[in-house]
């Protein structure tokens, strides 16, 4: 199947000179919906993985059914403010503007080891932040899982994700 005819490119979104990947085009066709949390649940199926974490909003969807293949726990990363209890924070830019996000304090532990999913990786600074976010938690271990990367994008902060394992469905 290819996901990349499915996912919807929409020019100059939000802002001129950005192509946005759109995966709603991807997650209403069951069978390609299907095809990519079956294919995180195959990569990552005898890593051990002990919970999921994933970036609001459009991480939640793929990464929340994986989770479920996975018999793995599920971990929200939410935009400041929006998590009820205790929180670690972290700033980043993004590809364009920047942001705060947010974990619960309790939400993982020195045993987890932790698969952490977004949609997309761009600049790499929302990925980057939310792996600063689980490294202060001591986790056993981190890897990563994407629908989309933009390859095209390199800078420092890709370099330093490229350290962990990572599996990535299409690539720019
Ligand atoms: C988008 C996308 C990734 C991030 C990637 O999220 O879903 O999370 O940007 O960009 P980066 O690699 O340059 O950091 P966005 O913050 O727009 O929010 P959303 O998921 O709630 O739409
Ligand atoms: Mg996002």
């Amino acid at each position: 199947m290819n996901l990349k005819e499915i996912i919807r490119e929409i020019p100059d979104y939000p802002v001129k000179g950005i192509s946005f990947k759109d995966i709603t085009t991807l997650l209403k066709d069951p069978s390609a919906f299907n095809e990519v949390v079956n294919q995180v649940h195959e990569n990552f199926k005898n890593k051990g993985i002990t919970k999921i974490v994933s970036l609001e909003s459009r991480g939640f969807i793929v990464g929340g059914a994986a989770a479920y293949l996975l018999n793995a726990g599920f971990v929200p990363i939410r935009k400041k403010g929006k998590l009820p209890a205790e929180t670690v924070a972290e700033s980043y830019e993004l590809e364009y503007g920047s942001d705060t996000i947010e974990i619960h304090k309790d939400a993982l532990t020195e045993d987890d080891i932790v698969l952490i999913h977004d949609d997309l990786l761009a600049t790499g600074g929302t990925a980057l932040a939310a792996l600063n976010l689980v490294e202060k938690m001591n986790v056993k271990k981190v890897y990563f899982s994407f629908i989309c990367d933009l390859k095209f994008i390199e800078n420092g902060k890709k370099e330093v994700l490229s350290n962990y394992e990572t599996h990535t469905l299409v690539e720019y």
